[in-house]
């Protein structure tokens, strides 16, 4: 069976739900982002939801977005669905004009090749926003 990737309609109540049960499932000790801000994809496995990954319009540049956070839960990782949730944000950040994708990863391996694979490169921006182990990622849309 594939995996099919949708954007999430993040209005409604049931939505926002799942996107917190996903999150609180991949990243159990990280704060909750606002899900109802930005942009969010749901990637499912028949009627199952496995996967989730956000996009925000970035704080800095007018004409970039921003990566906010992703997670594949445990027993689908492994099978290239973080690209792919990657490449749907690059293809719909680019529909919706923005010509930069920004992301950073903290002592994150998985994600840091995930995103070569998908054509990033690392940078150092004049204002780091991360912490002393943060590597910062843009790709030009
Ligand atoms: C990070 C995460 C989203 C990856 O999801 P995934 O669907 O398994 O990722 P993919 O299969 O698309 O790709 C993972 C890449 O990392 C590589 N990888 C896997 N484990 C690795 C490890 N321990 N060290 C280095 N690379 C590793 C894979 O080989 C693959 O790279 P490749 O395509 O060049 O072979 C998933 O592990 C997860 O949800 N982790 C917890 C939450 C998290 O860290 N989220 C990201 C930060 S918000």
């Amino acid at each position: 069976m594939d995996y099919i990737i949708r954007l999430a309609d993040n209005t409604r109540p049931a939505t926002l739900k799942l996107l917190r049960r996903l999150h609180s499932e991949c990243l159990p000790y990280d704060k909750l982002p606002n899900f109802t801000e930005g942009f969010w994809w749901i990637a499912y496995h028949g009627d199952d939801a496995v996967g989730f990954a956000g996009m925000v319009r970035s704080a800095r540049w007018i004409d970039a977005g921003y990566m906010n956070r992703a997670g594949v839960v445990p027993d689908h990782r492994g099978h290239g669905l973080q690209k792919r949730l990657i490449r749907v944000r690059m293809r719909y950040a680019k529909r919706i004009g923005w010509r930069w994708l920004i992301t950073d990863t903290t002592e994150n391996p998985p994600s840091a090749n995930s995103l070569i694979g998908c054509g990033f490169r690392a940078y150092d921006p004049a204002n780091p926003w991360g912490g002393r182990t943060t590597t910062y990622w843009r790709r030009a849309l």
